[in-house]
Formats: C-alpha cells, structure tokens, sequence
C-alpha cells in the first residue's frame, strides 16, 4: 500500500491528516519529534498533578468577520464537540475586533490537535526527530534521529521553515535556488512561556483570568489558567502561564534556562506580588513562536518535487492562527489529492 508521511503533529499535520482521510486509500503515517501532540498548540501537565494544565503555546481560537468558512465550519464543529467553547472571562489588554469572538479550549488547547489526529485514523508516532530526506527508488526515504529510515510516496512537511532549511540528504539540492530564497526570508518571533502549578486550594487573588502587560520589559501577558479556561475545581490546583516579550525572547534565546526563569519570576513577583510559591514550574522557550514574515508568494504551501511529491506548509505559508492553520492544511491536502 501506498505511505504518505506527515511530519509535525501539530494543527496544520493534524488537519491535513484528517482531511486526507477516506481522500486516500493509502496509509497516513504522522511522526513528530516531541513526547505527545499539539506542536505550538502545546498543553503541559504539573509534575504532582497530571489534572493541572496549562496552556504553554496558543492561547485562544479567534473567528474574525474575515474568518473563511472552511475556518468558521471547523471552529462549530469542534464547538458542537465540546472541545472548544467561548471565552467568558475577563482579559484586560485584550482588542476583541468588531464582530470576532474567541474560543478556548476547556482541556487544553492541544486538545484541539488530538481531535484532528483522532479524526484522521492516521498512525501518529511521536519521538521521531526526522533529520534526513533523500530520493532511493523513486520513493522518499526518511530519517530520524532514533530508528532505521523508512520509505514513503509522499512526504508533507508542517514543521516551522528555518527547521524544513535545517533537513539534511537530497532535499537540500532539490529546493531550487528561488524557492530557498522564498523560504530564508520568512521570520518567526520568540518568546519564553512559563507555567506554574499550584496545590489544589491555593488560592491566586486577582480580579482578572488574564492580562496584557505594555509596561514591562519582561513579561507581556500573564493567564490564571485554569481561570481562563473557565475550569476553576476545588480538586484540581490554579496553573498560571506567563509570556515574555519577543524583544526579552530574542535577547535571551542563547541564555542559561535557569537564569531565564530567575528573571521571568522576579517580574512576575512585583507585577502580582500576591501570587503564592508554585508548587512545580515548566520553562519553554519558543524559538519559532510566531510568524512576523510569511514565506511570500505561495498559497498556503510550497511544492519541493514532484515525483515523488514532497510539499510543504504550516503557518509559515499563511500566518500564525487558527485560521492561518487550517488555510494551509486545506492547500496542502487539495494539492496532494489533485497528485493522486
Ligand atoms: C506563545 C504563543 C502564543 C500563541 N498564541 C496564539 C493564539 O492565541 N491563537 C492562535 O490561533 N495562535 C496562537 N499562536 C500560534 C499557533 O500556536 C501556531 O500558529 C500553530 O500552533 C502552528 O501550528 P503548525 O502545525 O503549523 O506548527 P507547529 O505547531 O509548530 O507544529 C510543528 C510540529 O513539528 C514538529 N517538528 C519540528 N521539527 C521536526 C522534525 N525535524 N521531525 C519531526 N517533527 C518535527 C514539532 O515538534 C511540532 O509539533 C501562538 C503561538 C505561540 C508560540
Ligand atoms: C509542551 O511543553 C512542555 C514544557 O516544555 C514539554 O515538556 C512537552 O514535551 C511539550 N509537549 C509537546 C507535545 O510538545
Ligand atoms: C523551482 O522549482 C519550482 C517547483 O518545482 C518551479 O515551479 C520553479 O520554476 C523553479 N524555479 C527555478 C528558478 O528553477
């Protein structure tokens, strides 16, 4: 039987995974490199508790007048599923545009990806670091940092672009000279994002579920998780989630993780001098956060080669979104179908 093989357990890889369902009568393969789904749509879990998320990456799902409706259909159905539902909290700083409404999603965000991979009955295998991409028999032959290679008939690539450029093995000579131009000047932000578990009990005093911070150096948002998503539990501890500035992100992207955290912690402790000691804290630096320059000129993805057919996307090809999300996915699994 034929393989297709998604890179990237993220939303894009999720969403065209599952739109290629029934689409193909070949195999879906999806490798990511990280322990479980949702990529840059990531929730983690308190070291003491499993219960107590937070959501590190991705914050809300927004339907915008301007939203497609492939977007606005996929947004009700994951609404109709209980997955997402609508923000009700009181966020200060946020700009909610005229006629846009948020979404978030009440067991975390990665929830979303699960249901997209769940959906595309596809064999989702995590801890697969691919590092090579090279043409034997007119097949893919992929690598990954732990395992033997495997042959695919199609590759799809959803992983951020300066990470597609760091692919060893043919793909490197394959990318022509205008393509590797189109995907250098893409640009992504960085910042860090630090979430705090607490104890069951732990009681965080502020009138807010979360806020943009435009006056410190250091932090520009901080969320009361668990507040946010509208599941406060007397059972399950508070998890608080802070984001840095993309200027403190690129200044410190190289710096000791340790120090980062000192850092990010004393902001926090003298904008909410109230908060109580964390029972256990996660740092994740977010090198690729958020696109600020799209690869120009594509809609949505970028074929590589053609027979064998390796295409990629992801919000490097549109913007950083939901929406941005799904507009890729949707090109990348119209293109592979219009392949077959
Ligand atoms: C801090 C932050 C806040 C955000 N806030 C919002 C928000 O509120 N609303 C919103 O809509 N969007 C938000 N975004 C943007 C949104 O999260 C992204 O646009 C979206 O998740 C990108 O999905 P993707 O599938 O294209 O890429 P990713 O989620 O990055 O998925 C790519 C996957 O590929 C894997 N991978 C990378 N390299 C390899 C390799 N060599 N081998 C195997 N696997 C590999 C990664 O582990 C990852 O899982 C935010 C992002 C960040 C970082
Ligand atoms: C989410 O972030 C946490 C904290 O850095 C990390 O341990 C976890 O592996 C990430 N999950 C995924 C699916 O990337
Ligand atoms: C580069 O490759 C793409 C796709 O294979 C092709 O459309 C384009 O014309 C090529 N450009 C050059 C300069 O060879």
């Amino acid at each position: 039987m034929e393989r297709v093989l998604v890179v990237g357990a993220g939303l894009t890889g999720g969403v065209c995974a599952a739109l290629l369902r029934g689409a193909v009568l070949r195999r879906v393969v999806v490798w990511d490199k990280a322990r479980g789904a949702g990529g840059r749509m990531n929730t983690s879990r308190s070291a003491r508790d499993a219960a107590c998320t937070a959501d590190l990456g991705a914050q809300y799902v927004t339907l915008g007048p301007e939203s497609a409706e492939s977007c606005r259909s996929l947004c009700e159905e994951l609404v109709s599923q209980g997955i997402l539902k609508q923000l009700t909290a009181p966020i200060e700083g946020m700009v909610v545009k005229e006629g846009s409404c948020n979404y978030v999603a009440p067991q975390g965000i990665s929830s979303v990806v699960k249901y997209y991979l769940q959906q595309s009955g596809a064999d989702v295998f995590y801890e697969q670091h691919v590092t090579h991409i090279s043409l034997r028999d007119g097949k893919w032959e992929v690598s990954r940092k732990m395992g033997p290679p495997e042959q695919f008939d199609i590759v799809i690539l959803t992983i951020p672009v300066p990470q597609i450029l760091q692919l060893q093995g043919d793909i490197v000579k394959i990318v022509n000279e205008s393509q590797k131009q189109q995907l250098e000047s893409a640009s992504y932000s960085s910042c860090y994002a630090l979430g705090l578990f607490y104890e069951a009990g732990a009681q965080i005093d502020v009138p807010w579920a979360a806020q943009y911070i435009t006056d410190n150096p250091c932090i520009r948002f901080i969320s009361i998780d668990n507040k946010k998503r509208n599941i406060e539990s007397s059972e399950i501890g508070p998890s608080v989630v802070v984001h840095t500035t993309k200027t403190f992100g690129s200044e410190h992207l190289d710096s000791d993780p340790v120090e980062v955290q000192q850092l990010i912690l004393s902001h926090l402790e003298r904008i909410v001098p109230s908060l109580p000691k964390p029972d256990s804290i996660k740092c994740h630096k977010w090198r690729y956060s958020q696109v600020t320059k799209a690869v120009p000129s594509c809609l949505g993805q970028m074929i590589l080669h053609t027979q064998p057919l390796l295409i990629c996307g992801g919000d490097g090809f549109t913007c950083s979104n939901f929406g941005g999300c799904i507009d890729s996915a949707v090109s990348l699994a119209e293109s592979v179908k219009c392949h077959l």
